[in-house]
Parts: structure tokens; sequence; C-alpha cells
């Protein structure tokens, strides 16, 4: 039977526990995904409970009615903020970095106010950092993807 000597097997286990430098975080999802399935949904979340429609019984306040409402709002905007560091991780942030990571920053600090808001169903608050919120959407697109974000008939077909 082979043997390792006591001194190879000690090499053998500390090579094994050895971390992956090259994967500080998981960061699995593209770019296109995590604003899909993270970002959006959990900002339309957020959205979702400020401002008004318009119906046939007049104007609808959209603002919760109930505990559970004024959570999912809040839920909302702390996703969207903590995404704002999933969008700094190495691999995702586009060049140029610097600059990235400030819009990066910006949805984050943007995103507490509008919890914040939620918090104390202050529905002006809400509506208004959720105005502020979207600026921030907007400005990176703007930079980063191709213009303005385009209205779902008007995207290319894949
Ligand atoms: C730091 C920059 C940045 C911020 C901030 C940002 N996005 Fe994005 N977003 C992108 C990029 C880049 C893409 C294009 C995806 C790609 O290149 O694959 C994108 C694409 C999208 C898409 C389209 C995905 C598709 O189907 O093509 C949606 C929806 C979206 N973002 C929603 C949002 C919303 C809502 C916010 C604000 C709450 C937001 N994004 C904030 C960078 C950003």
């Amino acid at each position: 039977m082979h043997r390792l000597t006591p001194l190879a097997a000690v090499a053998v286990l500390l090579a094994a526990c050895q971390p992956k430098p090259e994967q500080p975080a998981y960061t699995g999802l593209d770019m296109q995904e995590l604003m899909v399935h993270v970002v959006d949904p959990a900002a339309f979340a957020f959205w979702r409970g400020s401002g008004y429609v318009l119906t046939e019984e007049g104007e609808q306040d959209l603002s919760p009615t109930t505990e559970e409402g004024w959570k999912a709002v809040e839920d909302g905007a702390a996703t969207v903020a903590e995404a704002g560091n999933l969008l700094m991780l190495p691999g995702r942030a586009r060049e140029p970095a610097a600059e990235w990571n400030k819009y990066a920053k910006l949805l984050t600090e943007r995103a507490l106010e509008a919890k914040a808001a939620a918090e104390k169903k202050d529905r002006k608050a809400v509506f208004d950092t959720g105005g502020r919120l979207y600026e921030v959407c907007v400005a990176c697109h703007e930079k980063y993807v191709i213009g303005p974000m385009l209205a779902d008939e008007q995207k290319p077909k894949k």
C-alpha cells in the first residue's frame, strides 16, 4: 500500500484548506439577470406602494393600508439598498468603475431614504424618495446601457 510521509500528508491537508482567492463572493447572475430578478422587482415592490391611480370612482391612493403592505414596501427598499453593494462586486462593476460605483452607492443611499420613509409610513416622503430612486436607475442606464431604457414593445426581439 502506498503511504504518504507525515510531512507530505500535512502538505496535502494544507493545500485542501487554501481559500480560492479568485472568488471573493458569488457573482453568478449576469447583470441582466441581477436587474430583472433582484433590482427591478425590489424597486417595484417599493414603487407599487406610492402615488395615485385614476379609476372610474376617482383618484385611488396606492399607499398600503395594512402593516404587511407597509412592510412589503419597506422590504423592497431594503433589498435595493443591499443590491447597490451587489453591483459593486468585483466582476460586476463596469468601466469606468469609479463612476459605476458612484451610481451604485447613490442607489443604496436613496434606497435607504426610501426605506426610512416607508418605516415612518410617510406617504408623501415615500412618493418623493421613490422618484429620487428612479432618477438613479435612469442615470446609470443612460451612461452604461444604450440611452434611456426602451419601453418593452420597443426592445429588440431576442
Ligand atoms: C450602477 C448602474 C445601474 C443602476 C444603478 C441600475 N441599473 Fe439597471 N441596468 C444596468 C445595466 C448595465 C443594464 C444592462 C444589462 C446588461 O448590460 O446586460 C441594466 C438593465 C436593466 C434592466 C433591463 C434588463 C433587460 O431585460 O434587458 C432593467 C429592468 C433594469 N436595469 C432595472 C433597473 C432599476 C429598476 C433600477 C433602479 C432601481 C436600476 N436598473 C438601476 C445598470 C444599472
